[in-house]
């Protein structure tokens, strides 16, 4: 019953086709009008932000929400059950560490006062979102490729006490 049950938790990691795309379309979002802000940005000089670079940043506000939701959305299932059987760990963590640095430096654009902590926080911000997609890629690539060995491999599911979450899912009958 156990390996079961171990097998259906590790199909919760697995996203159901929805959340999975509007996660893909939101980064997305994010990543396209951050950078063409960013283009627009080079040759602005001293003049004021052009009309394409306010309605970009509408676009991006508007994405910066959307991923906040679907990044919150991964957290009781996906994020909890792949921590708990130890897949993924470094690049899922490193994933979220680096969202949460864009939330902070995102509010630190709005909020920071004086001019040198918001340019830092808008080159922290930048170089911290080119790496994300970079980052996600790197994630979903080598999740499933480690699912794909470990279905070929026979699995032998123990009850850990070094794993507490785990084993109260474990001990959950999913039927
Ligand atoms: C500590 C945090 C995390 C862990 C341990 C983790 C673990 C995993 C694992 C094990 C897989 C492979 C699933 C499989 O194919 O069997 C996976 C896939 C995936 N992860 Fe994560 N993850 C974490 C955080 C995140 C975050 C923050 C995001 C996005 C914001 C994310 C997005 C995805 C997506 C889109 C997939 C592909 C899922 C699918 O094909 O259904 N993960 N993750
Ligand atoms: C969790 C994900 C993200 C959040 C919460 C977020 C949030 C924000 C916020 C709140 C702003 C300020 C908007 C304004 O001033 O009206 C901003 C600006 C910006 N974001 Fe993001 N963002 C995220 C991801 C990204 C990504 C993936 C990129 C890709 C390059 C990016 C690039 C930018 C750029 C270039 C700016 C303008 C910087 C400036 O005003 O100096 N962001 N973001």
């Amino acid at each position: 019953m156990f390996i079961r049950t171990h097998a259906l938790l590790a199909d919760r990691v697995l996203l159901p086709r929805w959340q999975r795309w509007s996660t893909y379309s939101t980064f997305a979002l994010l990543v396209c009008t951050g950078v063409f802000w960013w283009t627009l940005d080079i040759d602005r000089g001293e003049n004021p932000a052009s009309a394409a670079q306010v309605w970009l940043l509408r676009l991006h506000g508007l994405g910066a929400m959307l991923v906040l939701i679907c990044f919150g959305a991964l957290l009781p299932a996906h994020v909890r059950i792949a921590w708990a059987l130890h897949r993924n760990r470094v690049l899922g963590a490193t994933l979220v560490a680096v969202i949460l640095l864009l939330a902070l430096t995102g509010y630190g654009l709005y909020y920071s006062v004086g001019d040198t902590m918001r340019s830092l926080s808008s080159w922290i911000h930048f170089c911290a979102g080119m790496a994300t997609p970079v980052l996600l890629t790197l994630h979903i690539y080598r999740g499933r490729a480690a699912r794909r060995s470990r279905a070929t491999q026979p699995q032998h599911v123990t009850l850990d006490s070094q794993q507490p979450l785990l084993n109260a899912e474990l001990k959950h009958d999913y039927r």
